[in-house]
């Protein structure tokens, strides 16, 4: 290599110091001439962990990002209206104890608001003897020692967030369970009546394709059938409390509307439609004589309705024998489902006075669908299930390292159907992805572990992480952004994406 310089004391050339230059001067003439060198994303699995995230991550300070305005603005306001409910329930109390134990949890819940607003380090989970206290602790020890509520990944921060809220009721004597957003989902399912009627008066008689019709015309009314169910159970998705706690009945109702016509229009807004190719895999289950489906469910009330109308028509139609529904062991993004949630809507449909103004048909249709749900639950065709993890912080790329008693048990399913936004969020590790990535790459080793399931992700799109769009998908992505600002959040867009179930051998248990 040429002349190299001087350290300003010796010059090469004997001079002086104050002859010379004084800084080194490397001459790269005959090394190969500069690239734009791009990161390689994304990361191999192997390599990846929460701080090295597959693709970069969504983090609370990137104040382009929804993550910014969820954990700026969203979060304080959800907790608000969750220590208001607290405040009534308290108002509602009459025993000394019980009344002063509840007012430990609302302090509780003003030092998270105190943190989250104040963007403190997250520290770790106190022992209340839930199950996931481990798992949860052990990801703060190995990842987030020293980060805050906005530098940690917005997936960690926002699910610590709720892991906290619990934690203010869990360390309770009497209210453990307390759920501040009870009251908000009973409402709107309470709310949503046009559409609940509208599906009950159609599917409360049990399902039949006329015997009239020649073995293609029935196999087409199945598949016209499952596919409009699956959008049924996939726009569900849109009602959910965390983006719509002050939606007019109107909206709600526009929301919701679930007739033919409105599926067909709405099709258009599946940005990454693989419902013929799920329709193409579930169609198999029956020649197994019926397979078994899992759901990994989201939200309560409404979603919950239409997920079971959907599991309804899979038992009836005999392309499945047995549902598996994934639940949450406490109130988690409010609005999504825990045992008492999934108990009050069966119940309510039977037994309930939730609808004043229905007529006798409709409170009858609704009855009978719920008798037959519940009578499902007694013969063990639908089974109601609530793993400690669905409630941590990990994304699903951790499942099978951090609860692989739970991946094999989901080994053993046909299809598991991963419900809404949050789930999507954590099959794709809540990454900067383009959208034109194969939706195989971005759920990593839910697609590439020996053993994973075949896996289908119904999500109308809230947040910013969007894959499984095609090979046009960055254009798409790239046009939607400068023609619709706020689509990634509108709910008014859609994928549902089926992974290949191809990870070598499946594995089967007797
Ligand atoms: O707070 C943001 C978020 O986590 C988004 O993912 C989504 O907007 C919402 O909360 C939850 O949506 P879902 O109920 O569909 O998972
Ligand atoms: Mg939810």
């Amino acid at each position: 290599m040429a002349p190299v310089a001087t350290n300003g004391t010796n010059g090469v050339d004997g001079q002086s110091s104050a002859n010379v230059a004084s800084r080194v001067t490397l001459h790269l003439g005959h090394l190969p001439s500069k690239k734009d060198i791009k990161a390689q994303w994304p990361r191999t699995p192997t390599r990846v962990d929460p701080n090295n995230p597959p693709w970069p991550a969504y983090r609370g300070y990137h104040e382009y990002s929804f993550a910014h305005a969820t954990m700026q603005s969203r979060l304080p306001t959800i907790l608000g209206k969750a220590i208001e409910d607290a405040i009534r329930t308290l108002n509602e109390q009459s025993a000394e104890e019980r009344v002063v134990d509840l007012a430990q949890c609302i302090d509780r819940m003003g030092d998270l608001m105190t943190d989250l607003s104040g963007n403190a380090k997250l520290r770790p989970i106190i022992d209340d003897d839930e199950a996931d206290v481990a798992l949860w602790n052990k990801e703060i020890a190995k990842f987030f020692q020293g980060k805050d509520f906005m530098n940690a990944p917005w997936l960690f921060a926002e699910a610590y967030k709720y892991r906290r809220l619990h934690e203010a009721f869990s360390v309770s004597k009497f209210w453990k369970d307390y759920d501040v957003f009870y009251r908000q989902k009973c409402d709107t399912f309470s709310r949503s009546a046009d559409a609940v009627f509208e599906l009950s008066l159609r599917f409360a008689e049990p399902f039949k394709i006329s015997e009239e019709l020649s073995p293609s015309e029935r196999s087409e009314a199945e598949r016209l059938m499952f596919l409009e169910l699956t959008q049924v159970c996939l726009w569900g998705n849109s009602t959910d409390l965390s983006l719509l706690i002050n939606m007019s009945e109107e909206q709600i109702k526009t929301l919701q509307s679930t007739g033919g016509d409105s599926l067909a229009a709405t099709e258009k807004n599946i940005l990454g439609n693989h419902m013929n190719k799920l329709w193409e895999h579930v169609k198999t289950l029956r020649e197994k004589t019926g397979g078994r489906v899992d759901f990994v469910l989201d939200n309560a009330g409404f979603e919950l309705y239409c997920d079971c109308v959907y599991a309804d028509f899979l038992i009836q139609s005999g392309l499945a024998t047995q549902i598996r529904f994934h639940g949450k062991r406490y109130p988690w993004f409010v609005s999504d489902v825990t045992k008492k949630d999934w108990e009050w809507l069966l119940n309510t449909m039977v037994y309930g006075q939730l609808f004043p103004k229905a007529s006798d048909e409709e409170m009858e249709s609704l009855r009978r669908l719920g008798a037959r749900w519940k009578q499902y639950e007694k013969e063990g065709k639908w089974v109601y299930e609530q793993h400690p993890f669905w409630c941590t912080g990990y994304t699903f790329w951790d499942l099978h390292s951090e609860a692989p008693d739970l991946f094999l048990h989901l080994s053993r399913s046909d299809l598991v159907i991963f419900k809404g936004d949050l789930n999507h969020r954590k099959l794709t590790y809540d990454c900067a992805a383009p959208a034109s990535t194969p939706f195989d790459v971005a759920i990593g080793p839910m697609a590439s572990s020996a053993g994973a399931p075949v896996i289908a992700s119904l999500r109308t799109i809230k947040s910013d992480v969007v894959v499984g769009l095609g090979p046009e998908g960055d254009e798409i992505a790239e046009k939607l952004d400068k023609e619709e600002p706020g689509w990634k959040i509108s709910g008014k867009y859609a994928v549902v994406l089926l992974s290949d179930g191809r990870p070598g051998e499946k594995v089967r248990f007797a």
